[in-house]
């Protein structure tokens, strides 16, 4: 068992977010205040790495000071206009977003998950008035394990009982297929209302499962061969997190429809956005999608500068390079504790092996006493994924408490 020592403060915020909180989340028991690249400090000041990234909203690393320069610099002069109106920014930022990704349009959003149901409406309606499938027909396959948020639409879709049970009745049109399964895939395309698959390149909630090299090709293939949008959510793995700009990137796939959120904004604030060309954003017409904040003069500001760290900074190289010697590293810990040691670029994950069904959760408590922050998934696994800036020196101190920590788990 591991002891935890809780500082009064610490109690105080915990206690005060216990009784007048929802307890829809259970974090790791810690009080966080401030952040600036790889650290966080606590309400004690104790400093710890960060591993987690905001589930990778935090690429750039925390309070990156030019993301919050461009955010208090737009903030003093326009924050939002609604869509009513015409802003000075959006345009701009649609013109730098699809250049950035190559694509004709941008239609931006908050979260990720409106980013998700946004690219659903859009291969819906693509489906109907381009593909002629016949009205109310259409499917969207997804792939087991899959995660893209807390929508009833997004629960439709999920294989995990603790998203979706109990909240009922659920999505019609949408199925699913084994990830990583390119001939249940094709099986599934025999279906001529299939509209679009929706797919993350790198499962990042189920536990950071990595396909096999070709799946992505292969998932394009297919989609061109049946007339079937491929939507990439690339929410988690894109934005340099896996070593690439792109997860695809690394098999140079283009998929039809693009979502990006979390660090499209450096984790300042939610931006997210869908990327497709003229054929698939052109049939939703004036007053059949949008959101209040989507494309607010803030998000856009604060979405280029973040676009363009990523860019400046060598983030991709830095996580290609920085991931090589994590899982290096880990895998030299030699720890009877873990089974597998799994990722690309700075998104891993290792796969707890204990008969002790707590052991992973026992273990990130020991990892926050030792000073490094990162939380499990799924039980056994527990995802690493710190800023994109760390360095190797860095990489190497937190092996380093990973390798104490796993030994005190016995
Ligand atoms: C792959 C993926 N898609 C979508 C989402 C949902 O994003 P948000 O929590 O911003 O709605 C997440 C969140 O973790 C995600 O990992």
């Amino acid at each position: 068992m591991v002891m935890q020592q809780s500082s009064d403060k610490t109690q105080y915020y915990l206690h005060l977010e216990e009784q007048y909180g929802a307890h829809n989340y259970h974090p790791i028991p810690v009080v966080l205040e401030r952040g600036e690249g790889v650290f966080l400090w606590d309400v004690d000041g104790t400093r710890y790495y960060d591993f987690l990234s905001g589930y990778s909203a935090v690429n750039q690393g925390h309070c990156h000071p030019r993301i919050v320069n461009a955010l208090i610099d737009q903030s003093k002069k326009l924050t939002l206009t609604s869509r009513a109106f015409h802003s000075n920014l959006l345009g701009e930022y649609s013109k730098f977003i699809t250049d950035y990704f190559g694509y004709d349009k941008v239609l931006p959003m908050n979260t990720g998950v409106e980013g998700g149901e946004t690219a659903i409406k859009l291969a819906r309606r693509w489906g109907y008035t381009k593909k002629g499938i016949p009205e109310n027909k259409a499917k969207i396959i997804f792939a087991e394990g899959n995660f893209w948020g807390r929508t009833l639409a997004a629960i439709s879709s999920s294989t995990d009982p603790s998203s979706y049970k109990a909240f009922g009745p659920y999505m019609p049109g949408f199925e699913l297929v084994p990830y990583n399964d390119l001939a249940a895939l094709e099986k599934a395309f025999q279906d001529k209302n299939v509209a679009a698959f929706m797919v993350e390149p790198i499962q990042g909630e189920a536990g950071v499962v990595v396909p096999d090299e070709g799946y992505l090709k292969g998932v394009r293939q297919l989609c061109d061969e049946y007339n079937v949008l491929f939507i990439a959510d690339e929410i988690q793995t894109g934005l340099c997190r896996t070593g690439k700009m792109l997860a695809c990137d690394h098999e140079n796939v283009h998929p039809d429809i693009l979502i990006l959120g979390k660090a499209l904004s450096g984790g300042t604030m939610p931006v997210s956005a869908v990327l497709a060309d003229d054929d698939i954003m052109l049939n939703i017409k004036p007053g059949e999608h949008g959101s209040t904040y989507g494309g607010n003069p803030l998000a856009c500001a604060v979405a280029m500068e973040a676009l363009k760290v990523l860019k400046e900074e060598m983030m991709a190289e830095n996580a290609e390079a920085m991931g090589m010697i994590l899982r290096a590293e880990l895998e030299n810990l030699n720890s009877p504790r873990i089974n597998l040691v799994r990722g690309k670029g700075l998104l891993n994950a290792i796969v707890i092996d204990h008969s002790n069904k707590e052991a992973a959760w026992e273990l990130c408590l020991d990892l926050k006493e030792n000073g490094l922050l990162a939380k499990p998934t799924h039980g056994d696994k527990i995802r690493f994924a710190p800023p994109l800036i760390i360095t190797e020196e860095q990489i190497k101190e937190c092996v380093g408490i990973i390798g104490k920590s796993l030994e005190k788990l016995g």
